[in-house]
């Protein structure tokens, strides 16, 4: 009798962009800005009609967020007062694009650590929070920059977007409909980042993620089984970006803030924090797995304190940074690729037998869990 594929994790990669912006070169281009804006509207402030911006401070970024730098593609044009967001020449159609590019180099750092061929793989996901156009897909130039047979396609989850492609390309492998599936997360978020925004100019960073999932039998030998997966979506505005090709029909309106990445982020705050909680306890009790016995939880990447929080609920107790690691400090927060990285950069030392959890939470709300047990 034929055995069921059973779905694992061969192996993960990472593309890091090589400049990274401090909280001290933020704070002082955001800052130049303010006081620009407020010398520039000096007699509407003081005739009342517009509100002077406030500086923003390092120390405040540090204590909100636990953020201490991040990644951007492009640093000098975000830091000019003049401009604060990435630039880059516009390439030709020929050209793979900007994203694409970064999808292609995780990827391929993720097939060299699993040992596998390009031409081995059977789908390619790319699934992230924005795309660079609607189409043709992402994923689809990713599959053929890669060499790729099989069918490709994007999916956009918001900062869930791994978690929810983890899961999809797991279901392919059980159904049998493929072997071997990447998973590729481009996240340039300094793209919808408003880097004027005082509350939130310095989250995003940029990064891409590949996750290489397998059925089990051409796995390497060195892998990760997949114990369960779990998602979850509860509709909510807090987190919201309105940006969209329809906004051509509103031309007046077509560059307001809300095209941009807006939240209530104290309110994402309270609110995610048990949903997540819950979700996880109630995935792990299905799943026969004693929460507070787990090795290492690799969460979603947005704020240290929502870590905290949801690490000590599950664990049962406050967790230190082996049982939940961060890199939030270099990285920011990436979106859909911080559990990844997370995971990434602090899953070699555990043992044949270890259980951890890969977890995503963000705007939707969205949220996933992937459990995962090192085999050997
Ligand atoms: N510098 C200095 N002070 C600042 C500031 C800045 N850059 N931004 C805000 N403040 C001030 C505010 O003016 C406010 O002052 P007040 O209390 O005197 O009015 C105070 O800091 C609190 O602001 P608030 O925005 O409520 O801060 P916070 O402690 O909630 O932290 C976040 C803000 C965004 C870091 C935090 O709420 C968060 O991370 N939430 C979850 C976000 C999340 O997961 N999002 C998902 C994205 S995918």
């Amino acid at each position: 009798m034929e055995t069921a594929q059973r779905p694992v994790i061969s192996a993960t990669g990472l593309f890091t962009p090589p400049e990274s912006i401090s909280n001290e070169e933020l704070v002082a281009s955001f800052n130049r800005y303010v006081e620009r804006f407020n010398a520039d509207h000096a007699g509407a402030i003081a005739a009342g009609e517009v509100a002077a911006l406030e500086p923003s401070s390092v120390e405040f970024i540090e204590k909100a967020s636990g953020i201490k730098s991040r990644h951007v593609m492009a640093k000098a044009p975000v830091l000019d007062p003049d401009v604060m967001a990435p630039r880059w020449a516009e390439r030709a159609d020929e050209d793979l694009s900007i994203l694409a590019e970064i999808g292609v180099a995780a990827a391929q750092d993720a097939l060299a650590r699993a040992g596998r061929q390009a031409r081995d793989v059977d789908a390619v996901l790319c699934a992230a929070s924005n795309m660079e156009r609607p189409y043709p897909a992402m994923a689809i130039e990713i599959q053929q920059a890669l060499g790729i047979e099989g069918f490709a396609f994007d999916m956009n989850v918001a900062c869930s977007s791994a978690t929810f492609g983890i899961q999809t390309a797991a279901d392919y492998i059980r159904a049998g409909h493929a072997r071997s599936v990447l998973v590729v997360s481009p996240e340039i978020t300094s793209g919808h980042l408003n880097w004027r925004d005082r509350d939130s100019h310095f989250i995003f960073g940029d990064v891409a993620t590949a996750v290489l999932v397998e059925d089990a039998a051409i796995a390497p030998d060195a892998h990760w089984d997949i114990l369960g997966t779990r998602l979850k979506t509860v509709f909510s505005n807090n987190i919201r970006n309105n940006f969209g090709f329809l906004n051509r029909a509103h031309p007046e309106t077509a560059d307001t803030p809300d095209k941009l990445f807006v939240q209530e982020g104290r309110k994402v705050f309270k609110e995610v924090v048990p949903m997540v909680a819950q979700m996880i306890v109630d995935e792990a009790e299905r799943l026969g797995i004693d929460s507070h016995g787990l090795r290492r939880l690799w969460l979603h990447q947005a704020n240290a304190g929502m870590n905290r929080l949801i690490a000590q609920r599950v664990l049962g107790h406050e967790a230190n940074a082996d049982e939940s690691p961060t890199v939030l400090d270099t990285y920011g927060n990436t979106s859909s690729a911080g559990s990844i990285i997370a995971f990434h950069l602090h899953s070699e030392d555990l043992r044949a037998g270890d259980t951890g959890l890969i977890c995503s939470f963000g705007a939707g709300y969205s949220a996933g869990t992937v459990f995962v047990r090192k085999a050997g």
